[in-house]
């Protein structure tokens, strides 16, 4: 695969966990997490199952709350946002769940124009626009009427996709986007998380297990072991780290890879 023009990081974060604490009951997820995300980046999460990759993205949009720590979003501490404050943060940020999430019942229109219409978009004409305009991104132009069925696992996560950017969001949180999918699809998919980043200009955070999606769309790399962020750097940096601990870490992720 061909490589990203890597960006370079600047400004003030636009995601921030400070100190974060997590845990459910006496299972610890998180003791003293840091991280930081910067505007316009794509910084890929990577660590092993259960380390809390899909948590921490949950607490990036509260879905989750953390028992201790902060987690800022374009500036704002939202530790305390009760439902209703947290409403206009989850407008500016779109997210891909791991499973897809689209409604079965409901045709691909329905399915992209359902959170605009929740968030109180009622304009009809717009919303069509709207999804012809992000199908067209994800490259699915006059996939309207389909219902999710009828398109394979690669379409059905460009739909999901395309669901996630309807809003215009600042930041793309992208759960495994990749998983499951064939070497093709895996790529296209990749392929097009990196153009709309440079093209939307949003900052995206994309957790996955696939080390060549990683080192082909990231900016920077962040891995999660130990209840926290162990190593986080450009992508290159980290790739060919001298540091043992990042070492055993990418090729034991690798390993996986090739025993799946
Ligand atoms: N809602 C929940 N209630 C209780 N435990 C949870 C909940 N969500 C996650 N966990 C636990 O928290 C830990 C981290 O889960 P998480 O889903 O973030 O892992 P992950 O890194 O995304 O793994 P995978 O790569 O398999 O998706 C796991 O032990 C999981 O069982
Ligand atoms: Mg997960």
């Amino acid at each position: 695969m061909t490589e990203a023009r890597r960006r370079p990081v600047s400004g003030d974060p636009i995601v921030q966990l400070r100190d974060v604490h997590m845990g459910f009951g006496a299972l610890r997820v998180f003791e003293g997490l840091n991280l930081d995300v910067y505007p316009g980046e794509i910084l890929t999460i990577i660590g092993g199952s259960g380390s809390g990759k899909s948590v921490l993205l949950k607490l990036i949009l509260r879905l989750l709350q953390q028992q201790s720590g902060t987690v800022r979003v374009d500036g704002e501490d939202i530790s305390a946002y009760d439902e209703g404050r947290m409403l206009p943060v989850r407008r500016k940020v779109g997210m891909v769940f791991q499973n897809g999430a689209l409604f079965d019942s409901l045709t691909v229109y329905e399915n992209i124009a359902y959170p605009l219409r929740e968030r109180g978009v009622d304009d009809d004409a717009f919303i069509s626009q709207r999804v012809g305009e992000v199908l067209e991104m994800v490259g699915l132009p006059g996939i309207e009427p389909k219902l999710p069925a009828e398109l394979s696992g690669g379409m059905r996560k460009r739909v999901a996709l395309a669901r996630a950017i309807a809003e215009a969001p600042k930041v793309l949180l992208y759960d495994e986007p990749t998983t499951g999918l064939d070497p093709i699809n895996v790529r296209r998919v990749s392929e097009l998380i990196l153009s709309l980043n440079r093209r939307l200009d949003v900052t995206s955070i994309v957790v996955t297990h696939d080390l060549a999606s990683a080192y082909m769309i990231s900016d920077r790399l962040a891995m999660v072991a130990e209840r926290r962020i162990i190593a986080v750097g450009p992508t290159e940096e980290l790739r060919h780290s001298a540091d043992p601990q990042v070492r055993d870490f990418l090729s034991a992720m690798d390993y996986e890879r090739r025993a799946e």
